[in-house]
């Protein structure tokens, strides 16, 4: 506390005081920030991202990191500083002077004069950290075989060789790295181009789409990741309503009269929740002959989905626990007998069927070591094992469309209307 005060009284004699202000700043990394030995006030500017950050009543410790060094440089500032944006994972800009820290935790510490939020971590207020998960990937997370393969183009001078040695391919999800990351930073999100080689013309399917994916570690149940769905699903369309709500009147009132009722019916009740069997005894008493016959063990087709939905009164409704074998090797297994389910959920909404797809994972090494055996992917995937073998918590997470959200919520029929550039078999224009 005696600490905090004189260095405050230090920071405001320095605004008030002829102090080196004028001398420019020279830009030092994180590292060379700590290494310096005797820090005497010199005038220094570090970039970096919040990594954690505590706030007294006169005082503010920031803890900046730029990959640099693993420790962080202590940043002391006024609390005027003080602002939403300076939150964990927003990277920032310091300027300020190095000065021996009065701490014994570290040598040296910057004392802010100037701190500039360069990126705000959009996340922040639930705590999602924002990560790139690479479009060029050796695996097939959904195994579904939907794969664009990578190559190079030019004369590759040993031709039967890859030029990453193996078989890549253009990212389906970026599930697998997310998880990799929800081990060190609990709950992590990513939002990029995916792409998927489907042969389908349909109105909901696109070969390059957006996907917002999210992982939470320490997840246990579905219901805790539903909630989760949920809330992203209505907190972005308030965000869109209240922040754009010109552009969504106009594409309401030209495009889909009536829409604007059908969201505000599904802003505000809760959705949903049936199991894929109840979905299936659902389906098998409709008057409605359907083109693919519903049966247990068969997959929901977009002509069921949509049933689903107007069964269930035109609100997006959460189907759980599907069939073990119609998903992928990563879903946990509910070991419930004689109809064996994952638990898997995919959240239908109107208009398009099928717009979330997640699941918990399957966290236990004896499990997956056998669903993956099973597909014949042990070898490949021991990177993935090995999360299970060092630290395995229970965790889950999802997949939204993009281009699906945006129809459902201005109820544009067709998946191609919603984006400039739309690739799908046979077309790839520009
Ligand atoms: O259900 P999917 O295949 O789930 C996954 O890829 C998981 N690995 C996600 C995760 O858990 N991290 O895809 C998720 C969503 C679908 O529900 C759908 O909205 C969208 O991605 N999607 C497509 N959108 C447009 N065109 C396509 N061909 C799409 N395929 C999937
Ligand atoms: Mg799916």
């Amino acid at each position: 506390m005696f600490g905090a005060r004189c260095l405050l009284r230090a920071l405001r004699s320095c605004s008030s005081a002829p102090c080196p202000r004028h001398s420019p700043a020279a830009r030092v990394s994180v590292r060379g920030a700590l290494g310096v030995q005797s820090a005497n006030g010199e005038r220094v500017k570090v970039q970096g991202w919040i990594r954690s950050i505590r706030s007294q009543k006169e005082v503010l410790f920031l803890h900046v990191n730029d990959g640099s060094s693993l420790e962080s440089l202590q940043v002391v500032a006024d609390s005027s500083f003080d602002s939403r944006e300076l939150a964990f994972g927003s990277s920032v800009e310091v300027q300020g002077q190095l000065v021996k820290s009065p701490s014994k935790k570290q040598n040296v510490e910057l004392k802010a004069e100037k701190i500039e939020v360069v990126g705000n971590c959009d996340a922040k207020d639930s705590g999602f950290v924002h990560i790139h998960t690479p479009v060029i990937t050796s695996n097939d997370c959904e195994g579904a075989g939907e794969l664009f393969q990578v190559e190079s183009s030019s004369k590759i001078k040993v031709p039967e060789e890859n030029f990453f040695n193996i078989p890549v391919f253009l990212t389906v999800s970026g599930q697998l790295h997310l998880e990799v990351m929800s081990g060190a930073f609990t709950q992590v999100f990513t939002f990029g181009p995916t792409f998927r080689a489907e042969n389908s013309q349909s109105r909901r399917h696109l070969a390059e789409f957006y996907m917002v994916e999210a992982e939470i570690s320490f997840l246990e149940s579905l219901q805790d990741l539903m909630q989760v769905m949920e809330s992203l699903f209505k907190t972005t369309a308030m965000t869109v309503l209240s922040n754009c709500h010109k552009d969504v009147e106009l594409c309401h009132k030209f495009i889909a009269p009536g829409q604007k009722d059908r969201l505000e019916h599904m802003l505000k009740n809760n959705f949903l929740i049936i199991s894929y069997t109840e979905a299936v005894e659902i389906l098998k008493q409709a008057s409605q002959n359907f083109t693919f016959t519903p049966e247990w063990g068969a997959d929901l087709h977009t002509e069921h989905e949509k049933y689903l939905v107007k069964h269930c009164g035109d609100i997006p409704v959460f189907v759980i626990n599907y069939p073990l074998a119609l998903k992928p090797f990563y879903m946990r297994d509910n070991e419930d007998g004689p109809q064996h389910t994952v638990a898997a959920v995919d959240l239908l909404v109107p208009g398009v069927g099928e717009l979330f797809g997640g699941s918990l994972r399957e966290e236990r090494y004896h499990f997956l070591e056998q669903r993956l055996a099973r597909s014949g992917l042990t070898e490949a995937y021991q990177w993935y094992l090995d999360l299970r073998r060092f630290g395995s918590v229970p965790h889950g997470g999802f997949g939204m469309g993009f281009e699906r959200y945006l129809q459902c919520i201005l109820g544009i029929d067709n998946i191609k209307d919603v984006i400039p550039f739309p690739r799908f078999s046979h077309s790839c224009l520009l």
